[in-house]
């Protein structure tokens, strides 16, 4: 955060978020009328699930990218035939030992083995068991829209050497009127700004800063040309803040980037995915083409 902090334009990345308070905003977030990605996703997993699980075949392993509190997985679980093992990959070890302890009391058929890893690093994952059918990733919530374009592609080539003879499903939010992308990221609540904030409320707590809270405005704006919600934090004056005994000078109006979150249309999805080794498959949206669910052969 400090090296990011020093970068001139000045970046917090986004994986900074999902402390436990951040983690519970973004939870609230998910529940805004504004924000519909989380619930066109899960309405677009649950209706298409059996088409979905047809595409996957019988006795699945599933590997879920940046796994979180698993609660996307089971509508697949659910619909799946005989699935046979379930790998979460997720940087916090300790939230995803206990998610998967609960999932595994609701499945006992199910071998839940949690890997607590950065999956944007090359991992070796464990050999498959014994009659395992397709090696699937799952990788829902249009994360990928956090990366940038070349981080993204670099993302789903090592998803597509990793699941050679499976396949890849994937949730992407969807290019639409900017109109309703900003209110999506610019909540009338204000939680948005508050999970943005917290970056702040973060470092305090964490780096000996002293960053003012209400020194910092939220900032979400879509840049349509990147096709890309960018989230940032712009000093309201100009001040100086010290962090780990470092003095970060903010002129007025300077930014802190924090944020961006890409949309694909279909068809831009399923080029970079060609571009990354795959052979892009079935998609399944919601009637209004906010949100998309990408099955990609690898
Ligand atoms: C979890 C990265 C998909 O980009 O929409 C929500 C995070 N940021 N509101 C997104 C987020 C602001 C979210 N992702």
């Amino acid at each position: 955060m400090q090296a990011g902090l020093a970068r001139s334009p000045r970046r917090i990345s986004p994986k900074f978020f999902y402390d436990a308070a951040g983690s519970r905003l973004f939870d609230r977030i998910c529940e805004l009328p504004e924000y519909y990605p989380t619930r066109t996703e899960l309405r677009i997993l649950g209706e298409c699930a059996g088409e979905i699980a047809g595409q996957i075949g019988p006795n699945a392993e599933i590997v879920e990218f940046g796994a979180g509190s698993l609660t996307k997985v089971r509508l697949l679980l659910d619909a799946l035939d005989s699935p046979k093992r379930y790998l979460p990959i997720d940087i916090s070890g300790e939230h995803l030992e206990a998610a998967a302890q609960r999932l595994k009391a609701d499945y006992p058929e199910l071998v839940v083995q949690p890997i607590a890893a950065d999956y944007t690093m090359p991992l070796v994952l464990p050999a498959p068991v014994a009659g395992a059918g397709r090696r699937v990733g799952f990788f829902p919530g249009s994360t990928i829209g956090n990366f940038e374009p070349e981080e993204a592609l670099a993302f789903l080539q090592l998803a597509a050497r990793m699941l050679r003879g499976g396949g890849l499903l994937i949730g992407v939010d969807l290019v639409k009127d900017p109109g309703r992308l900003h209110a999506a990221y610019n909540d009338a609540q204000g939680v948005t700004a508050d999970f943005n904030l917290n970056l702040l409320r973060r470092a305090n707590a964490e780096l000996d800063a002293d960053f003012d809270l209400d020194g910092f405005a939220h900032a979400a704006f879509y840049n349509a040309p990147r096709q890309r919600i960018e989230m940032h934090l712009v000093s309201r004056s100009a001040q100086s803040v010290s962090l780990n005994g470092e003095t970060f000078g903010f002129e007025e109006g300077e930014t802190i980037h924090t944020e961006y979150s890409h949309k694909f249309t279909v068809e831009g999805l399923r080029a970079l995915a060609v571009r990354a080794g795959f052979r892009p498959g079935a998609v399944w949206t919601d009637p209004e083409k906010l949100f998309s669910v990408h099955w990609l052969v690898a």
